[in-house]
């Protein structure tokens, strides 16, 4: 590689600019950022490349090292500054590092003809569109190709609990966000909210909707709602309908199979295009495929491939990247005026997407997300014998939700114990991630009670044992500060 020798400014100086920081920079920040979120601990660098811990700062310059079981917002499938992906992307940059939305270049190039392979049943051998800026505005073309593409109708069936976005347009595709907001999202008029299958708190009273499964009983009686609003009852014509396969921040809520598969079909009757967000479902964190709706295509010999698909997340090996792949059947293309941004084509990302490919099919990453998903869901399933707070464990892959409650009879959600754990995850070395808040509009908490393990993929059998060492731990304490 091109070593890189910095012309104005000495290394020292361009290297402190990441590698460490004082107290009174801290100080000056608390000050000046507008957001009031930010966590106290300041991430400084992985603890090797390629690893799914980080070292991190606490306030008084103690360093110390977590496991990230969150991978940094269900992003760095590979761990922390993954050193196959950073030279690559060490070798771009210094080829490139920004190009004009409408240039093409070869990682570009490369990226679009991958995806097309990769992604399953209808879409095969689609048309791909690149953004560097993320899932909401590959969600946003979704919606405008849906839109060209059926003649003029701008509504769009969208589900309970979903989070497509936080943009001003996809916080109105996801629901409930504007209770936890202060303002209106806009063109709320465009979507109808459906109900969305979840199992484990069935409104018909299934008991048995555990794990991610339909009850044995159920007749998907939530789908004869659903297609109600399909075949009229929404308020307009509806160009599309967006549907996460498994709701991630909604609180991981798989749909079962065949529920997709009545919807594929009921929207193929009616001429809506089914559009699936897979921005955390996808690039292998469900185990062996590509994407959830494969799994379900092979597993259950059932074709749920639906006209587009979404991705953001881990498909930007640790950039920012977000796709969209429509069905080779639709044939209308954008023009520059439809799809652009300044931003939108950064050979970095596609770079580090690439590469990142290469390196999970070379080292078989996905199996070893199965793998490492079954052990720890195992384990799990044995607290749950001990613990009677442990309501329902969801995987599947390491793509795990475990939904807190009150006692196992009432089902009645625990935030206060979630929110606790969260707490105290990084006093015991693990960043632990939860669902988004449900709130009332009175702003009263419904439910914000599903902890999330997704670490990234690469991690071992020994990461594994910590991290279900540490959550009995962080459980133990959580219940005794709560008793
Ligand atoms: C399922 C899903 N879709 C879309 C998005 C939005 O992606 P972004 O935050 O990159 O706009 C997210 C982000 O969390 C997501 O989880």
């Amino acid at each position: 590689m091109k070593e890189i020798e910095p012309k104005v400014l000495s290394k020292e100086e361009l290297t402190r600019i990441s590698s460490e920081i004082n107290e009174e920079e801290l100080l000056e920040f608390d000050k000046h950022f507008l957001n009031n979120f930010v966590e106290p601990l300041t991430v400084i660098e992985a603890k090797e490349p390629g690893s799914a811990w980080v070292k991190v700062r606490d306030k008084e310059g103690n360093i110390k090292e977590i496991l990230d079981v969150t991978s940094m917002n269900w992003t760095l499938t590979l761990g922390f500054a993954n050193p196959d992906v950073n030279y690559a992307v060490m070798q771009q940059m210094t080829r490139l590092t920004h190009v004009r939305y409408n240039v093409l270049t070869p990682a570009r190039a490369k990226l679009c003809n991958k995806l097309a392979e990769l992604v399953p049943g209808k879409l095969k051998g689609g048309r791909v569109v690149l953004n560097c800026e993320g899932g909401g505005i590959a969600i946003e073309a979704a919606m405008k190709l849906a839109m060209i593409a059926s003649r003029g109708a701008d509504h769009f069936g969208t589900f309970w609990r979903g989070y497509h976005g936080a943009s001003l347009t996809t916080g109105s595709v996801s629901h409930p966000y504007h209770a936890i907001n202060r303002f209106d999202n806009f063109g709320t008029g465009h979507f109808t909210r459906m109900p969305f299958p979840y199992c484990y708190r069935c409104m018909w009273n299934y008991k048995e909707g555990l794990h991610g499964k339909k009850d044995p009983g159920c007749n998907l009686e939530c789908f004869q709602i659903v297609e109600h609003y399909l075949k009229g009852m929404a308020a307009k014509r509806m160009a599309g309908v967006i549907i996460e396969p498994i709701q991630g921040a909604g609180g991981h809520i798989p749909a079962p199979p065949e529920f997709l598969k009545k919807l594929k079909d009921a929207c193929e009757q009616e001429k809506i295009l089914l559009i699936y967000d897979e921005c955390q479902t996808g690039t292998w964190r469900t185990g062996k495929y590509f994407t959830v709706t494969e799994k379900y295509e092979k597993e259950n010999k059932i074709d749920v491939s639906p006209d587009m698909m979404v991705f953001t997340k881990g498909i930007g090996g640790g950039f920012p990247l977000g796709v969209l792949v429509a069905s080779p059947k639709i044939k209308k293309r954008f023009t520059p005026s439809e799809e652009h941004s300044t931003f939108s084509s950064s050979p970095i990302a596609m770079t580090a997407s690439l590469a990142a490919f290469k390196v999970i099919e070379k080292q078989k990453l996905n199996e070893n997300c199965e793998k490492m998903g079954q052990i720890i869901t195992k384990r799990l399933l044995e607290m749950q014998e001990e613990y009677n707070v442990i309501g329902d464990i969801r995987g599947p892959g390491l793509f795990i939700g475990i939904e807190m409650v009150k006692d196992r009879n009432s089902r009645e959600p625990f935030t206060d114990l979630v929110e606790e754990m969260i707490q105290l995850g990084s006093k015991h070395e693990l960043y632990l991630g939860q669902s988004m808040p449900i709130l009332s509009f009175k702003g009263n908490m419904l439910m914000r009670n599903v902890i999330k393990i997704k670490p990234p993929i690469i991690i071992t059998e020994k990461d594994a044992e910590f991290i279900l060492e540490k959550f009995e731990i962080i459980l133990k304490e959580a219940l005794n500060k709560l008793k």
